[in-house]
């Protein structure tokens, strides 16, 4: 079974996706993670995100035992990762590594912004996990603070979720879009719980 889990930042797929990926005995990748670690070893190599051609040989490198980085999960990473994910030949150099893992072993949970409709567009469950900002904002600010790495106040997050949205959903490659056959889950006004009880009632129910 393929499960794909797109939406905003911090809407909460990652920690359902784990979730699902736990209760069905299936693979999981956060495929935000590879974008994030070009967008760290470009800002690490001091590479202008202009400069498409650099910014590409490093996602031709990206080494996938380096994606527990902690360095990933920085906010000047999130940005750098949603700029470079803007490079077709970025996405291209990206694309096989994700394809191979959701065909490899039993099965596969991906998370990231075109799984339904570019990775994997054959999953079996295909998922639109979506939040309001401003809750997208609380959640990471909390996340931040909790990990000691919080770089600015919670209206600064709300700038950079919200400048993040526009640059994912509006590029010209693979854009971040619910594919038409995704069950929404807005997970708003729901716990981590109701979010993940949602998401196992509607894959049992397509099993039927
Ligand atoms: O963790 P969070 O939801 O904040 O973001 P992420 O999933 O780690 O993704 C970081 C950035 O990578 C996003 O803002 C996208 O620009 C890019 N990305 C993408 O373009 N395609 C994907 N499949 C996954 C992430």
């Amino acid at each position: 079974m393929i499960i794909a889990v797109d939406g905003p930042a911090a809407a909460g797929k990652g920690t359902i996706s784990r979730k699902l990926a736990k209760h069905y005995g299936l693979d999981y990748l956060d495929t935000g993670s590879l974008y994030r670690a070009v967008g760290r070893d470009a800002i690490t190599a001091c590479i202008d995100p202009a400069d498409h051609s650099a910014v590409a040989d490093i996602a031709a490198k990206i080494d996938p035992s380096t994606l527990a980085d902690p360095a990933l999960r920085e906010q000047k990473t999130a940005d750098m990762a949603s700029v470079v994910a803007k490079i077709p030949r970025v996405r291209a150099a990206l694309l096989e590594y994700q394809r191979a893992f959701s065909q490899s072993g039993k099965g596969a949970v991906l998370d990231g912004r075109d799984i339904a409709t570019v990775i994997c567009p054959n999953a079996d469950v295909k998922l639109f996990v979506f939040a309001s900002a401003q809750e997208r904002a609380k959640r990471r600010y909390r996340e931040l603070l909790d990990a000691g790495t919080a770089s600015t106040d919670y209206e600064g997050v709300l700038a950079e979720i919200e400048q993040r949205d526009e640059r994912d959903m509006n590029r010209a490659e693979a854009p971040l879009k619910k594919a038409d056959a995704a069950y929404l889950i807005d997970t708003t006004n729901l716990s981590i719980e109701e979010s993940y009880r949602k998401a196992i009632l509607y894959i049992e129910n397509l099993k039927k």
